[in-house]
């Protein structure tokens, strides 16, 4: 399995993550979550307190934070300059945030390229918006997972305590909007990926699913 790439994209809460960490588990493969790089660039934006409203001051800063990426799908470890974010990028503040930080050109092409580093010479799943149009267009295996919005905030809601799934989709919706309408390397299907419905499928079922497809394709 080395020099196999399997791209897993998708929108928000279609069971990427859980999907992708499967896959790797099952074949002893390494596994990149580029979620969590465009995460961690947010919250150092925030806590240096850089105006998220002007994309010219996020990409004046963009070379400055050192982030760390970990690829152990058991425990996928984020760092930004040696401190340990993988809590605090999934707080509402950044969370409400990243969209707009990952729309600067200068933010992606900063992340693209130390993610087409960590994927090296492959043997890896790696999880986003772009990979199997941008990162990785190479890749051996496309996956583009998509669930319906009812079933995709029904997920996010029963991960996040407090929040109900009304106030869910309307963020998700948010988010999917400018993630897939932004000018840089929008959310869309690559060409030559799967389609994947997730809506009626439970996790085994998907990550057996994909496993079939990585067998075929390769
Ligand atoms: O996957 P996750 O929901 O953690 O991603 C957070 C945000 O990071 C997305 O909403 C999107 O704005 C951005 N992102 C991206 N390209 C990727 C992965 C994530 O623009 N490859």
């Amino acid at each position: 399995m080395t020099g196999l790439v399997v791209a897993m994209d998708g929108p928000s809460g279609s069971g990427k993550s859980s999907v992708s960490r499967g896959v790797a588990r099952a074949l002893g493969l390494r596994y990149l979550d580029t979620g969590a790089m465009y995460r961690a660039m947010t919250w150092w934006m925030l806590r240096q307190g850089v105006d998220l409203a002007d994309p010219g001051a996020i990409a004046a800063r963009c070379g400055e934070p050192l982030i760390v990426s970990g690829t152990d799908p058991d425990s996928p470890a984020i760092h930004v300059d040696e401190v340990d974010v993988a809590g605090p990028i999934r707080e509402a503040d950044v969370t409400g945030s990243v969209s707009v930080v990952a729309a600067v050109p200068e933010v992606r092409a900063r992340l693209v390229a130390r993610q087409r580093e960590i994927i090296g010479a492959g043997g890896i799943v790696v999880e986003g918006r772009d990979i199997g149009t941008v990162v990785c267009p190479g890749a051996a295996v496309k996956i583009y997972l998509t669930a319906s919005a009812e079933a995709r905030a029904l997920r996010r809601s029963a991960e996040l305590a407090g929040s109900t799934a009304r106030a869910q989709q309307e963020a998700m919706a948010r988010r999917d909007t400018l993630d897939s309408t932004r000018k840089a390397d929008p959310l869309s299907m690559a060409d030559g990926a799967v389609e994947l419905d997730t809506t009626a499928m439970r996790l085994d079922e998907v990550i057996a699913e994909v496993l079939r497809l990585v067998a075929e394709q390769t």
